[in-house]
């Protein structure tokens, strides 16, 4: 793992995704999220701040210390018990059907492979539970996604492994997860960047 992957991309990440017009995301992303959860991609933590009061507990799944280092003002200013119980989203060491919610915000655009961390966010959801997303990811208009197709090797070289031209609400459904709420638009800036997606996945009850 290169210095720059590890110690500066987590400080880039944490300045590009906490500006104003993320942080309304965010909010969104978060809202209804209760009980003992499961962030995946936890970065430096900036989801923590807008988590609401059901929230009880976080497992938190971040392989960068640099990330978790930056998150630990944020874990400390908040009533959450908040934990780190692993490394690798496509991996949980959580027992099947043990969480109330998961979240994934900007990670399933990064891990090695979306669907298996997927699969393993569907596996450890009691049957009800719900995946809260929030993604940028491939556009629809086709002068935007052929921007993306072109930008995505320098973006997976620069962003660490971030790819631009994800779907992520196919992954999802190949998951089993049923979308219950789905958002799609451009936020400003760059538009290969900024096609996001804010979904509610339910996993189906039994
Ligand atoms: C673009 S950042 C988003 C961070 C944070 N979720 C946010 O919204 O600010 C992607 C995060 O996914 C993490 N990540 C990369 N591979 C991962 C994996 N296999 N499992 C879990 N997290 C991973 C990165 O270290 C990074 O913190």
């Amino acid at each position: 793992m290169s210095w720059y992957a590890e110690h500066l991309v987590p400080r880039i990440v944490n300045l590009v995704c906490s500006t104003p017009g993320v942080s309304r995301w965010r909010r969104l992303a978060v809202e209804g999220l209760r009980g003992s959860v499961v962030e995946i991609g936890f970065g430096s933590g900036l989801n923590v701040r807008y988590y609401p009061s059901a929230v009880e507990r976080v497992y938190a799944v971040e392989p960068r210390d640099a990330a978790w280092r930056l998150a630990q003002r944020a874990i400390a200013a908040s009533p959450v018990t908040i934990t780190r119980a692993g490394l690798d989203g496509q991996h949980l060491s959580l027992d099947n059907s043990s969480c109330d919610s998961a979240l994934s915000t900007f990670t399933l655009c990064t891990v090695g492979d979306d669907a298996l961390a997927a699969r393993e966010l569907y596996r450890v959801l009691k049957p009800g539970g719900v995946l809260h997303v929030l993604e940028h990811g491939l556009a629809p208009d086709e002068r935007v996604a052929t921007w993306q197709r072109r930008l995505d090797p320098l973006e997976r070289v620069l962003a660490d492994g971030c790819h631009l031209t994800r779907d992520p609400v196919a992954v999802l459904e190949s998951a089993g997860f049923a979308l219950t709420r789905l958002e799609q638009r451009y936020e400003s800036g760059p538009k290969p960047w900024s096609y996001f997606t804010v979904a509610l996945a339910t996993k189906p009850l039994d």
